[in-house]
C-alpha cells in the first residue's frame, strides 16, 4: 500500500451517517471509511446489488425502492448482520443509510455488544428541504465504480462520463420527483425518529450538511478524531 493511502490511526468503531435522502451522507460515508481503511456500508448499495443482480432479496425490494419506500426490517437486518461478520470488519466500519428504524438501531446496538464494540457514533446531516433537492435532482452516478457527481454543485470534467474510470454517469430511478416525495416523507416518519433515540443515548453529533464537500469533510474529520478507547 502506497504511504499516501495508508489509514490515519485505527477507527475501531462503527461510525453511522444518519440525515435525509440527498445530505451527502454517500459522499462523506466513502471518504471517512477510506481514510480509516475500513469498510463502508451502504445499505442503499448493498439492496441495488441485489436488485441487479435479480437475487430473491432484490426481487423483493425492487418495487419496494421505486416507490421510495423503505424495505422491511426483516430483509435488512439479515443483510447488514451477514455483512459486518466479515473479517475486514473487524476494526470498524461505517454505515450509510442504516438504521433507518428504530428497531435497525436496537438491533444494530445488540450487533455490536456481540461483536465486542462500544457505542456507535452517530454524525447527524442536518440540511434545509430546498438544498435536498437540488442535490437528488442533480446526482449523477458512476455506472462501473459509483463515484457520486452533481450536475450543478460536482460535474464531471467530461459530462456524463466519470473522472475515474470512464464509466457512464446514470440518475438513479428513485430520483424522480414523485419517488423523492415519498423518500422524503418515509425519513421523517420513519427515520427522524432516530436523531432523538440517538441524542438520548448521547451518541449524536451534529454537523452543518448544508457547507461545501470538503468544509463538510474537515467538520466530521474532526468530529471522528475526538473518538477514543474504541473496543
Ligand atoms: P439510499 O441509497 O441509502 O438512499 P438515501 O438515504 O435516500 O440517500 P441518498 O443516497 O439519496 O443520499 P445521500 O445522503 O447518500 O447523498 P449523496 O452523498 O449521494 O437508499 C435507497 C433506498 O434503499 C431507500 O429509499 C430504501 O428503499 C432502501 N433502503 C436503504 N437502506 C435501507 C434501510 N436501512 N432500511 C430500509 N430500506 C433501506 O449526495 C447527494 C447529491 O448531493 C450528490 O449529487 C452529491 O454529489 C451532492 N453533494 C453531496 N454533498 C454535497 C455538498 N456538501 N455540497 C454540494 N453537493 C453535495
Amino acid at each position: 500500500m502506497a504511504l499516501a493511502e495508508r489509514p490515519v490511526a485505527k477507527l475501531g468503531h462503527a461510525v453511522i451517517f444518519l440525515g435525509p435522502p440527498g445530505s451527502g451522507k454517500g459522499t462523506q460515508a466513502k471518504v471517512l471509511a477510506a481514510k480509516y481503511g475500513v469498510p463502508h456500508l451502504s445499505t442503499g448499495d448493498m439492496l441495488r446489488e441485489h436488485v441487479a443482480k435479480g437475487s430473491l432479496l432484490g426481487v423483493k425490494a425492487k418495487p419496494i425502492m421505486e416507490r421510495g419506500d423503505l424495505v422491511p426490517d426483516s430483509l435488512v437486518l439479515k443483510m447488514v448482520a451477514e455483512r459486518i461478520e466479515r473479517p475486514d470488519c473487524s476494526l470498524g466500519f461505517v454505515f450509510d443509510g442504516f438504521p433507518r428504524t428504530v428497531a435497525q438501531a436496537q438491533y444494530l446496538g445488540e450487533l455490536l455488544k456481540y461483536h465486542g464494540f462500544a457505542h456507535p457514533f452517530v454524525i447527524h446531516m442536518i440540511i434545509s428541504h430546498m438544498l435536498l433537492i437540488r442535490r437528488i435532482t442533480g446526482r449523477r452516478t458512476c455506472s462501473i465504480g459509483g463515484e457520486i457527481y452533481n450536475i450543478f454543485d460536482r460535474p464531471p470534467k467530461v459530462e456524463g462520463i466519470c473522472d475515474n474510470d470512464g464509466g457512464e454517469l446514470i440518475q438513479r430511478p428513485d430520483d424522480r420527483e414523485e419517488v423523492i416525495r415519498a423518500r422524503l416523507m418515509a425519513y421523517e416518519k420513519q427515520t427522524a425518529p432516530l436523531v432523538n433515540y440517538y441524542r438520548r443515548l448521547g451518541f449524536l453529533h451534529e454537523i452543518d450538511a448544508s457547507k461545501s464537500v470538503p468544509e463538510v469533510e474537515q467538520e466530521i474529520a474532526q468530529a471522528v478524531a475526538g473518538l477514543r478507547g474504541a473496543r
